[in-house]
């Protein structure tokens, strides 16, 4: 059977850019962002984009499209001997953690876009906010209910395939993710507010930096690009042979940073004009903006706007994440789409469900002081991501023949050029040193 490909180029770039846009941008960006002091944490964060994530998406590109097969398939076929094969299974394994934390979040979206839309938000003081989204989230079953509802839409895109399934979403949502996002954003720049808040995003203070900071960043820039589970190496696979991947990944890295800042450009206008703390952390999005709302003219409104942005973008994101071990049952274990779906959600929801109730019920339950929901998050994010990216930048820079890689750079008939040569720099010293010494600095 002919593998399948996305149809078009436009479906290539609304693929990708579906899977790095998602909580990470509208979520975890803007709280990031205002825990480490605004402007500089920007400016770093893009150098950790332009030195480490283009050559480490490119290299994932590479390795996907001259192959076309899934990770594990990849890294066989281009070196069976290599001491890096651990890499696939360790993309799967990570993947499904990720996914299990995220959904839970995506329930909250689909929570308090219920609420929204049953006007629920009312609440009289800040204390109220907090108080109802603690009691949310730690309410023994309807968290876990909504992370299985996410998880069941998931699967209804996901067992359709690339070109009907993932392919068409993208090519829906992502448009209309924009469109919202800079209505949202028109809105929150004629606040009063408006100065204040872009001056805390885009003024650098650089007494702010310190090395927790550059870690932040550098997880930031990772955990939004899609990066170092083979997640992207698996969407390439499924590109044809003239797809431009240097191009690609400059677009999606492009994109992604952009919807980021419009997040931050969405939030904090809001946030000082209603006097708000920008610090808030990850509870910005579900306590401060919902008591924002409330406060705004049109809030109503604008809520469920919101909410429906976050909802698009999850849903890009965790179809993309479940395909690395969708591809690999397909191809590996040759089972149907439909059953290698069933089993990524399966496995999915028992441990989302435990993620769910980790707020709650099964809040005593912890592994090194960490709760079930933190320990995924920490061990993805700030362990098993920057090792995977340093291990693929490695394998495509090292490890894979030199011809290969600028085989898939270059288009046929094309000699190197100078930014050619400086990628492939990147690919094999930058982003392996630099990841490392970020990664063995968040160690000690
Ligand atoms: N990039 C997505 C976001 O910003 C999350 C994501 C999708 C992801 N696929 C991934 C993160 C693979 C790490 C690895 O929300």
């Amino acid at each position: 059977m002919r593998r399948s490909q996305f149809a078009t180029r436009t479906g290539v770039i609304a693929a990708t850019v579906g899977s790095a846009v998602g909580l990470g941008n509208i979520w975890r960006f803007p709280y990031e962002t205002g825990m480490h002091g605004g402007g500089a944490f920007i400016i770093i964060y893009i150098a950790c984009v332009l030195l480490v994530g283009i050559p480490v998406i490119v290299s994932e590109f590479a390795i996907g499209r001259g192959t076309h097969k899934n990770a594990k398939g990849a890294f066989a076929s281009l070196a069976p001997d290599s001491p890096l094969r651990f890499v696939p299974y360790m993309g799967i394994f990570a993947s499904m953690l990720i996914l299990s934390f995220y959904s839970v979040v995506a329930g909250w979206i689909l929570e308090y876009l219920y609420q929204s839309v049953a006007c629920i938000f009312d609440s009289a003081s800040s204390q109220a906010y907090a108080d109802r989204f603690t009691g949310f989230i730690t309410d023994s079953y309807r968290p876990a209910i909504w992370a299985v509802i996410f998880l069941s839409i998931n699967f209804l895109v996901l067992r359709r395939g690339i070109e009907k399934g993932i392919e068409r979403i993208s090519n829906i949502l992502m448009p209309l993710l924009f469109v919202i996002l800079i209505v949202l954003c028109i809105n929150s720049l004629t606040l009063p507010g408006a100065k204040q808040g872009l001056s805390f995003l885009f003024k650098p203070d650089f007494s702010a930096v310190s090395p927790s900071m550059v870690i932040g960043a550098m997880g930031q820039a990772f955990f939004s690009l899609s990066l170092g589970l083979t997640c992207l190496l698996t969407y390439a696979s499924y590109f044809s042979d003239s797809t431009r991947l240097v191009r690609s990944a400059s677009i999606t890295a492009a994109l992604d940073t952009l919807v980021a800042l419009m997040a931050g450009v969405l939030i904090f206008p809001a946030v000082f004009t209603y006097g708000m703390e920008p610090q808030a952390g990850p509870t910005l999005v579900f306590v401060t903006l919902p008591e924002i709302f409330a406060q705004m003219p049109g809030g109503h409104i604008w809520s469920v706007l919101f909410f429906i942005l976050l909802f698009f973008a999850s849903i890009t994101s965790t179809i993309s994440m479940s395909e690395i071990s969708i591809s690999f049952f397909i191809e590996e274990h040759k089972m149907s789409r439909n059953r290698a779906t069933g089993l990524n959600t399966l496995i999915c929801m028992v441990f989302s469900i435990v993620c769910a109730l980790s707020f709650g019920s099964l809040g005593n339950f912890t592994v090194c002081g960490l709760t079930i929901f933190n320990l995924f998050n920490y061990l993805s994010s700030n362990i098993l991501l920057p090792l995977g990216g340093m291990a693929i930048a490695i394998f495509a820079g090292w490890v894979v023949n030199r011809r290969f890689l600028n085989s898939q750079i270059l288009l046929p008939g094309e000699s190197p050029t100078v930014a050619s040569r400086c990628l492939i720099f990147c690919i094999r010293f930058v982003a392996p040193v630099a990841i490392a010494v970020i990664f063995i600095s968040g160690l000690l």
